[in-house]
This record gives C-alpha cells, structure tokens and sequence, in this order.
C-alpha cells in the first residue's frame, strides 16, 4: 500500500473543502504578506529577532518550516546557517512566490506542496527525514487549525518529523490579544498604530471561534490591504494538543523588541504592544 495512503487511514488527513478554504484565502494573500515582513514593524523588529533568538544557533542542523508561506522563514533559517531547509505549505499562490524568489537568489531551498498535518513519512521522497529533523519552525501557523483534531495532527506530525531531543518552535496567536470584549469598540484600533487589526472573539473564550486579522500598506506601496480568517485556541488548548501529539516539555515565551527597534520607534511606541502583544511563541520539546 502506498505510504500516502497508509497515513490517510491513521488519520492525519485534513478534509479537503477544508483545505481548499485555509489554502485560498493564502492564495491570494502572497504579495501582501511577504510586504508585511518589512512594512508591519513588529515582524520586523520583534518577531523577526525573537524568532531568531529561540531558534538558537542553526548551523548545521536540519529544518523544517511549516506553513512557510512565501518563505520568509524558510529563507532566513537557510541565511542563519542551517545546513538544509525545507519549506511546507498548501497555499500553492504561497508557493509560487517563495520558489521565484528561491529561482532569483537560491539558498538551496527545497518547497513542498504539503498538508502539513502529513509528516515526512507520507511522502516516499522525503520519508528518510521522518524523525531526523533538528528544528521544526510553524510561524503563525497552529492558529489556522480549523478543529482541535487538526491541531492536534499538525503537531502530532511536527512531533514525528523531529528527532529525539529536537525542537518544536510556533509563534501563534496570543488567545489574550487586546479583544472587543475587554475593549468594547476598541478592537479595531488597538493594534492599528503597528499597521493591522484584529477583530474580537465572539463570543468570547470560545475554541474554534474565528478570529479575522487585517493589515493595511501606506498610501503608495501598491500593496492592498488583507484581511486573514485565523482561529482562536486558548493556551490549554495548545498544550493540550501538543502533549496528546508526544511532546513532554511545553514553554510560552514573549517575543522583545530589538534595540534596532528600540532606536528606530523610540519609547513609548512599543508600550501598548507589549502589554497585549497579539502572538506568543510556544516551544515545545
Ligand atoms: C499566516 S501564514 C504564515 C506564513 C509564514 N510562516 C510566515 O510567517 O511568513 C500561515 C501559512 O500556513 C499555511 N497553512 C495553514 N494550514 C495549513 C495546513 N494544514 N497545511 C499546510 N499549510 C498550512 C497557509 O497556507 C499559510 O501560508
């Protein structure tokens, strides 16, 4: 029986109206999410050296980013010195974009078209990987799980791709993120001097719940606004899901500015995001 199938009937499969749902509203989304790196200075100057930081020192070890988009990530653990990289997402528009950049400047980037809640082992290429990864980076990625059964596969796969030891790092929605419920009316501007939004849980606290994050460009940059459905867990949820999946050793971590960011937004900028910052990293081992 072919491997692919073998792994549908263990059940790491993700329905594929699903799918095609999660995947399409990436799709489209590409331009727009590669210009938030540089544009939203919080992916620049908080995630961008958090991220950095928690992955420790790459050199020469074997990663594999998850829900990589248009590759941001991939690309950086690839410049951070990590011996090989892989990149994984469904979002083919997503895809497109990573490759042509890859094609233009190659940092020998493989990218796989992958429902990532399929691990190395479903795919007859890479099975040889299955339990060999050093690092698995998902970066905002767990919080587009659509049930607590795809969370938990997505993290049960990144569990059987690591090597023993090895480590699981997902920045992801913080589920206490400035919300309506606490600011009634507010929402939509709490997080607009950083250049996005996020709108209210409603109701509140509830798993599943849809949560829709808007970012916006300055006049002139060509680039249109999006907006991005996500799903909110709360922290249990994550930890619940990520232990059911093997991993024993679960830490949150806050993302820090940068004293680049520091210097380029002086005080008080960076204040009201720190103390509702909208994304947590949670580390699993
Ligand atoms: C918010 S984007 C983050 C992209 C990238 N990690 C970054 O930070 O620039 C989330 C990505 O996860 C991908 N994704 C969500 N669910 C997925 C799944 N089940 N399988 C593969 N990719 C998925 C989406 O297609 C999208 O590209």
């Amino acid at each position: 029986m072919p491997v692919a199938v073998l792994c549908r009937d263990f059940g790491v499969w993700l329905d594929s109206e699903r799918k095609l749902e999660v995947a399409s509203q990436f799709d489209t989304a590409a331009r727009a999410y590669e210009a938030s790196a540089t544009v939203i200075p919080i992916r620049e100057y908080i995630e961008a050296p958090s991220i950095r930081a928690l992955c420790g020192d790459v050199h020469g070890k074997l990663a594999l980013d998850l829900g990589c988009g248009t590759g941001l990530y991939t690309r950086r653990l690839a410049q951070w010195g990590a011996k090989q990289v892989i990149g994984a997402d469904i979002a083919e528009g997503m895809l497109t974009q990573a490759r042509v950049i890859e094609a233009a400047d190659p940092l020998g980037i493989t990218y796989l078209n992958r429902d990532l809640t399929e691990p190395c082992r479903c795919d007859a290429e890479y099975a040889h990987l299955s339990g060999q990864i050093d690092l698995v980076l998902a970066v905002y990625v767990l919080c587009y799980a659509t049930t607590v059964e795809n969370l938990e596969a997505m993290c049960r796969s990144a569990k059987q791709d690591l090597k023993p030891g090895g480590v699981f790092l997902a920045p992801t929605l913080n589920s206490g993120y400035a919300d309506e419920s606490e600011h009634p009316g507010y929402y939509a501007d709490y997080y607009a001097a950083y250049g996005f939004g996020m709108s209210a849980v409603t109701p509140p606290a509830q798993e599943g719940a849809t949560v829709t994050l808007s970012m916006w460009f300055p006049d002139g940059s060509g680039v249109d606004p999006v907006a991005l459905d996500a799903v909110w867990w709360s922290q249990d949820t994550y930890e619940r899901a990520l232990r059911t999946a093997g991993f024993t050793s679960i830490t949150w971590h806050r993302m820090e500015v940068s004293p680049e960011g520091v210097q380029a937004f002086p005080a008080p900028y960076w204040d009201r995001y720190l103390a509702r910052p909208h994304a947590l990293v949670v580390e699993a081992r």
